[in-house]
């Protein structure tokens, strides 16, 4: 006699579960995770980083499906998750938040993506050691890698985690957590100066073991330069023309799903310059060919 409270017995299949979204049974992928040491490798035959960001399960695993290579948990999520006006408001227990959904989605689908964690505004602006503090938050929710924005002061924080074992992407050009002293969403790097600048404080970032490095909303000609200046930290550019090792765009923009201005360095790949796809995952594939093959960015159309 069987009781309706009997416990499944350890040979039954997986359940499927409801709400449809992952699949948890689904074998092993032939794909190798990727790994620093990919990554590096890729960078030294030339072949083009792709990254998108995600900030749930589904979505990162789907991407993941699609071939993209790094997912960035960004601290957009302050923008298109929380309807926030810039990052700024972002706090650190979000960031952990999303980058644990993020990991799970991995994990359940049998994903490879490197994973990147964003540390978000105020959260490794105080010391090293409340970077380190913040960092270690990230990667114990799932996080392979964290990412920190601006040049200069950022140099001894970026040694001080790395030397602490902990895998740093830095970011300059546009730093959005620095809008406001920015004074807006705007192309840097410029002037003369200013692209001087950004070259010495990409070095110094590679000096101090970055390995990787986003520029955004940068010159195509300055982003290029730096990319070629730095040998073992590959560039990935997002409003930063082609030259760059890799792209990144932010997802939301990239599937159309943007009410407001399309920001000039986005291709819609739902829907948009000569780009056609009926499904996410096609938009997403359509998107890591295009960057692979160089296609996209369009200079001309997508970079200053
Ligand atoms: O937060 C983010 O999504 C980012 C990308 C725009 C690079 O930092």
């Amino acid at each position: 006699m069987t009781s309706a409270h009997a416990a499944p017995t350890v040979s039954a299949p997986p359940a499927a579960t409801p709400y449809g979204t992952l699949p948890p049974a689904s074998t092993p992928s032939a794909r190798k995770p990727m790994s620093l040491p990919r990554l590096r490798e890729m960078h030294a035959q030339g072949e083009k980083i792709t990254m998108l960001t995600a900030y749930d399960a589904t979505f990162a695993a789907v991407a993941d499906a699609a071939g993209v290579e790094c997912i960035l948990v960004g601290d957009s999520l302050g923008m298109v998750c929380q309807g926030l006006t810039s990052t700024v408001g972002v706090t650190l227990e979000a960031m952990r938040h999303h980058t644990e959904c993020v990991a799970n989605g991995l994990r359940r689908s049998h994903g490879v993506a490197w994973l990147i964690g964003d540390l978000p505004f105020g959260s490794y602006h105080a010391s090293r050691e409340q970077a380190l503090r913040s960092a270690v938050t990230l990667m114990q929710a799932g996080a392979h890698m964290v990412k920190l924005e601006g040049g200069g002061w950022t140099t001894e924080t970026v040694r001080f985690l790395v030397e602490r074992g902990i895998p740093v992407c830095a970011h300059l050009g546009l730093t959005p957590q620095t809008v406001h002293a920015l004074g807006g969403y705007r192309v840097q790097g410029k002037t003369d100066e200013s692209a001087a600048l950004l070259r010495r404080e990409a070095s110094a970032l590679q000096d101090a073991g970055a390995s990787m490095l986003v520029l955004e909303m940068v010159p195509a000609s300055v982003s290029a330069e730096v990319t070629a200046l730095l040998t073992h930290c590959p560039t990935i550019g997002i409003g930063a023309g082609n030259g760059t090792a890799g792209q990144v765009l932010v997802l939301h923009d990239m599937l159309g799903m943007n009410l407001g201005k399309m920001p000039k360095f986005v291709r819609n790949f739902m829907d948009g310059d000569g780009t056609q796809s009926s499904s996410i995952r096609g938009a997403m594939e359509a998107y890591v060919r295009a960057v692979k093959d160089g296609s996209f960015p369009v200079n001309s159309a997508h970079a200053w």
